[in-house]
């Protein structure tokens, strides 16, 4: 029987969440049983051999929804296969400094739960979509523009899939 995986998401602006849903297309491609959702709408795991567990950064942490998704399902977590991505601006370029940064921003969830997998990916900066303030803030800091890499995406989720017990 094809393995149930759920996709668990905390986004602010929705490039997370659209990096969760091409998560999501290419296991079904793959032939698994899938669902997406935003983790404030997950009331039950119970259903799921799989749990992906992903969120945007913002100041250098994880969206809080996530560690509190995380927390809420601690326990049966510890009998699933889990797997955690992050979506963030570290990642516009990717050495091995802004992937020991990524790391970082995991490392609340790596203690919850060691994971078969961790996929980190650029996001999107789209100046329109800030305030005022942080648009300030950021000008000339952090660059503007979509990063995301789908190609990457897609390549995690296919080393991912192999790992599914
Ligand atoms: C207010 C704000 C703070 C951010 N802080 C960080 C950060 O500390 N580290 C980082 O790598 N990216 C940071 N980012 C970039 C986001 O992680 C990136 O834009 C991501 O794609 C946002 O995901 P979302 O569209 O799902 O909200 C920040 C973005 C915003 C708007």
């Amino acid at each position: 029987m094809s393995k149930k995986v759920l996709i668990a998401y905390a986004s602010r602006a929705g490039s997370t969440a659209e990096v969760a849903e091409k998560i999501g297309e290419a296991l079904k491609v793959l032939g698994f049983d899938v669902e997406v959702k935003n983790v404030k709408e997950i009331n039950d795991i119970s259903y799921y051999d799989v749990i992906i567990i992903g969120s945007a950064v913002r100041m250098f942490k994880l969206l809080p929804e996530t560690i509190k998704f995380a927390n809420r399902f601690r326990e049966e977590l510890q009998n699933k296969s889990v797997a955690y991505f992050i979506v963030c601006l570290t990642m516009h370029k990717d050495t091995e400094e802004s992937r020991a940064q990524a790391q970082k921003y995991i490392k609340p969830l790596l203690e919850i739960k060691e994971p078969i997998s961790v996929g980190l990916f650029a996001g999107k900066m789209d100046y329109s979509k800030l305030s005022f303030v942080w648009r300030i803030l950021f000008k000339g800091r952090v660059p503007e523009g979509d990063f995301r890499d789908w190609n990457s995406v897609i390549s995690w989720v296919n080393s991912l899939s192999e790992k599914f017990s």
